[in-house]
């Protein structure tokens, strides 16, 4: 039983990432009350670790909240969705004004939107925390993007910004917005990284089609990328995975797995969002896209009976030239993956009013996160410099990076469509590029075919205002 009030923050749920995280705060010198529903995960927790730090093990739930000094900060470590509200329903009747729930799992912004407001009116802050780096990062530092009030953050900062990833002295955190702005923008963190991985995973598999190398050969193409503006962390542990070798079969570990990728969820929220928000981040859904399909055994299957032979025999002449292609078309398609990434983040910020700082943004993702990568301050810079680009592609060193790679680009993309090798990703971020900059789309046609079949109106290129054609009468035009 908690005798008094010592405990500046506490963590409820101490699963791997809810452990971790209450962990490095102890490191950090923070004490820190812990709770979990069933208290042999406190305990085996203070038996393993209670050396680190201060910890104060609250076996119930009130005694848990008794031990921590007011205003009371409570991270809720839970399965996203019906169990955090289970939690917080818990927490409310034992909390006081002021006092301050922080959701640190990956919850739906829209979740969180609702909870604060919930909360708010009861007088308690709800911080919806998105935290990145996985258990290693949660315990070492990751990168940490709280949303909520000022007030919270007041609160909340000076702890997270103690334990976060730390780049050149700068703190992978910051105060993103009010309400659900932390979740949302660690919802898009994740469609960057599902976006990310799957240019990776072409990447990858347009090596061995186009070399017929080994997994462990490629690994050392993923090694030497690493030295230069492709590095990053997805990078460093693709040469991992791709180098390791089975221990039962003596095989390339990634031929022993199962083809077909899964998801959690967060990918989809992104792509759901972004079709609410009205804004095309097509690598991002094409990678999400790409695990559902993978997941089709059936129909995969069924087509692969039917067409056996779908491709030409890829023959790469120059293996160097083809490599530095590859390399170019995978940096040039993940800059649109981030250009989309932070379009969407824009668009949130507008819709929902949270007034993100984009440069910010970029900024707490260069250490700790899952997608942390070299070229995360250039992000930072571009955006530091123009807060109101239009996209991040015409910033000096993206726009110099794509146009330098858009030659490779067409070729890699090409010859795999020649090939039969899928790259849903790099392509759809080539023809997302070159929608962009286009002088005219063929939009003016679906225009013109919605106003035959449905009177849905068209404006001119010449004239101001809008206007119908009366396509099954004598084909004049009246304004609308
Ligand atoms: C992170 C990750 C993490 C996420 C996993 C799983 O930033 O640390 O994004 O939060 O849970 O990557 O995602 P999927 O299971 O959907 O691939």
């Amino acid at each position: 039983m908690a005798e008094q009030a010592t405990a500046q923050i506490g963590v409820t749920g101490l699963a791997v990432m809810g452990r971790n995280l209450a962990r490095n705060l102890a490191r950090n010198g923070f004490t820190v009350a812990v709770h979990n529903r069933s208290p042999e995960r406190t305990r085996s927790l203070i038996a393993e670790h209670g050396d680190e730090g201060t910890f104060v093990p609250g076996e119930t739930i009130a005694d848990f909240v008794a031990s921590l000094e007011r205003p009371r900060a409570v991270i809720v470590m839970v399965k996203a969705g019906a169990p955090t509200d289970a939690v917080i329903d818990e927490l409310v009747p034992l909390l006081e004004e002021g006092d301050i729930i922080v959701d640190c799992g990956n919850a739906h912004f829209a979740d969180t939107r609702r909870r604060e407001e919930a909360l708010r009116a009861q007088g308690l802050h709800f911080s919806g925390t998105g935290v990145s780096g996985g258990e290693e990062g949660a315990l070492r530092g990751p990168s940490i993007m709280p949303g909520g009030s000022d007030e919270s953050y007041a609160k909340l900062g000076p702890m997270f910004e103690k334990i976060a990833a730390h780049v050149d002295g700068v703190p992978c955190c910051m105060h993103v917005g009010p309400d659900g702005a932390g979740h949302f923008v660690k919802m898009v963190h994740n469609g960057i990284e599902y976006a990310d991985m799957q240019l990776i995973a072409e990447a990858y598999d347009l090596l061995r089609a186009g070399l017929d190398a080994t997994p462990a050969e490629i690994a050392e193409i993923f090694r030497d990328w690493n030295n230069g503006e492709l590095e990053s962390f997805l990078i460093e542990i693709t040469a991992d995975v791709l180098a390791h070798t089975d221990a039962a079969t003596g095989r390339a570990f990634v031929d022993i797995v199962q083809d077909r990728a899964e998801q959690k969820g967060t990918g989809r929220w992104t792509v759901q969002s972004a079709l609410d928000l009205g804004i095309p981040i097509t690598g991002i859904a094409e990678a999400t896209f790409a695990r559902s399909l993978s997941g089709h055994v059936d129909q995969r299957e069924a087509a692969r009976r039917a067409f056996p032979d779908a491709g030409e025999k890829w023959q790469v002449a120059d293996r160097d030239a083809f490599v530095e292609d590859v390399r170019r078309a995978l940096l040039a398609s993940k800059i649109v993956a981030y250009a989309q990434g932070f379009d969407h983040i824009r668009a949130g910020s507008q819709e929902y009013d949270w007034d993100i700082d984009l440069g910010g943004t970029a900024t707490i993702w260069r250490g700790g996160c899952i997608i942390r990568a070299r070229f995360l301050n250039r992000i930072r810079e571009a955006y530091d410099e123009q807060p109101d680009l239009p996209t991040l592609l015409v910033a000096p060193y993206f726009a110099e990076a794509v146009g330098a790679g858009v030659p490779s680009w067409r070729r890699v993309v090409a010859d795999a469509a020649r090939a039969g090798v899928p790259t849903p990703a790099f392509s759809s971020s080539l023809a997302y590029f070159d929608a962009l900059r286009a002088e005219r789309l063929p939009a003016a046609l679906i225009q013109g075919l919605r106003d035959n079949f449905g009177a849905h109106t068209y404006q001119r290129v010449d004239r101001e205002g809008s206007f119908h054609t009366t396509w099954a009468g004598d084909r004049t035009e009246s304004p609308a």
